[in-house]
């Protein structure tokens, strides 16, 4: 009797677990179908816009336009490189061109195409401007890279930054130079870099209505002081490099009348024809000069490190050289200054402020194919220095402008440096006083930058 009441209770327990357990897999069900609906859905949503858009990019109509535009990057994978390169030819290397007729956004066809010249490909662009020509061609060179010459024994005299504008009085520096150059009669000299300044074509705004020269006073200015240049020179070899302000003559012309592209005085270098001119210069397949590369106060100390040569650069318009020892021996990075006046009216822009700049130029000296010590002329005060001598007194208001007499020897076995010209005579013939001997310091500029 006991064991059937108990069996009769255990049942009734089951059965209301097994009712419960039933309607908890009911609601499970019942949830759980509502998620696969509603993932269902979204998933259709899904399908079905792509295949919209599919169907719509296929079909060609503005809708279309718009959605190869935005999926632009998408719709260029279609073209293999080859098909790329084909379709940009015959767009005519015209980046609209080729958008109009592969439906490729612009955007979509400059990445491509930087993806593509990554690998060695030329894809170069034809300006689409009125008169410009659209037919593809192979690109050219127009400036000479690196000129190479040989100088085993003797000077070369280096200058740059001149920055000449016509009415500006001849700086001391530069006349410096002109009276070095006759005295040392250097082999090589180099411009290097900023002989033309061309403040009226500049990218930069003037300085509210400050007047400032054409191009053509400036370039007649440069041809005349360059000219001089060469006069003095007596046959040594002339080159000069491009500064970021001489470019300034070619591309204000290549950009404005590109039809002019060939005919003569079209560029800087037709008004020079005594120079030769090239990106930079290699001395003895070692030692380069050119107008610029690192800035800031660590310049020349960075272009002699990375250069893993000496380097002559101008530019910041420092005058200074800073050595660098290792194992492949020692070298220099050289900064040569400018033979400009920092006073004068081409700097107006720095609004006065100070400027860390030294005036004079650079003498490398080669002795059996070994560089010495760079040598500077600078200028301290009103009077340039080069070698311990006053080279050149720049004019007081009393009395006209003065340089020295005394024969300055050329470095390879002369003996400048311990002797004092008697007699200082002006350019114009006159006597004057024996001047006191002055001790040249050693000055280093601490740095600073350029600020165009
Ligand atoms: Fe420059």
């Amino acid at each position: 009797m006991f064991r059937k009441v108990i069996g009769a209770m255990t049942d009734v327990v089951d059965e209301a677990r097994v009712a419960a357990l039933e309607k908890q897999v009911a609601v499970h069900e019942a949830v759980c179908g509502e998620r696969y609906r509603a993932i269902n859905f979204k998933l259709n949503v899904v399908v079905g816009g792509i295949g919209i858009i599919l169907t719509a990019v296929s079909a060609g109509d503005p809708f279309v336009h718009f959605l190869r535009r935005v999926l632009g990057g998408l719709v260029t994978q279609k073209f293999s490189d080859q098909e790329f390169i084909t379709a940009w030819q015959k767009a005519g290397g015209s980046p609209r061109v080729m958008a109009a007729m592969t439906g490729i956004a612009e955007r979509a066809i400059y990445a491509r195409r930087e993806r593509i010249e990554k690998g060695g490909g030329a894809l170069p662009t034809v300006p689409a401007r009125p008169g410009g020509s659209n037919v593809y061609s192979a690109p050219v060179r127009n400036y000479d890279k690196r000129r190479a010459v040989e100088l085993h024994d003797g000077c070369a005299a280096i200058f740059s930054d001149a920055h000449w504008w016509p009415g500006v009085p001849l700086t001391t520096a530069h006349s410096a130079l002109l009276r070095v150059i006759r005295t040392i009669k250097p082999r090589l000299i180099v411009a290097n870099g900023d002989i033309f300044d061309g403040a009226s074509i500049s990218r930069h705004d003037p300085d509210g209505w400050q007047n400032l020269p054409s191009v053509h006073a400036e370039l007649e200015t440069v041809k005349a002081h360059m000219a001089a240049v060469e006069a003095a020179s007596r046959g040594a070899q002339l080159l000069r490099t491009i500064g970021n302000h001489d470019l300034r003559f070619d591309r204000r012309l290549a950009t404005q009348v590109p039809d002019y592209r060939h005919l003569a005085g079209m560029q800087l270098r037709d008004h020079l024809p005594a120079w030769g001119e090239s990106w930079s210069i290699e001395i003895n397949g070692s030692a380069i000069v050119k107008h610029r590369w690192h800035n800031g106060i660590h310049g020349s100390y960075n272009n002699v490190l990375k250069s893993g040569r000496t380097i002559v650069t101008g530019h910041l318009h420092r005058l200074l050289a800073t050595p660098f020892t290792d194992y492949n021996g020692r070298r220099f990075g050289i900064d040569t200054g400018t033979l400009s006046d920092p006073s004068h009216a081409q700097f107006d822009y720095a609004e006065d402020a100070p400027k860390n700049w030294g005036m004079g130029f650079v003498v490398l000296t080669y002795r059996s194919g070994v560089l010495l010590p760079p040598e500077f002329c600078e200028v301290l005060g009103s009077r340039a220095y080069f070698r311990g001598e006053v080279v050149h007194e720049e004019a007081q208001p009393d009395q006209p402008a003065r340089a020295a007499t005394g024969e300055v020897a050329a470095r390879p076995g002369g003996d400048f440096g311990n002797r004092v010209p008697s007699v200082r005579r002006g350019v114009d013939g006159g006597a004057h006083n024996k001047p006191a001997r002055v001790q040249v310091p050693r000055v280093r500029a601490a740095g600073g930058a350029k600020g165009r």
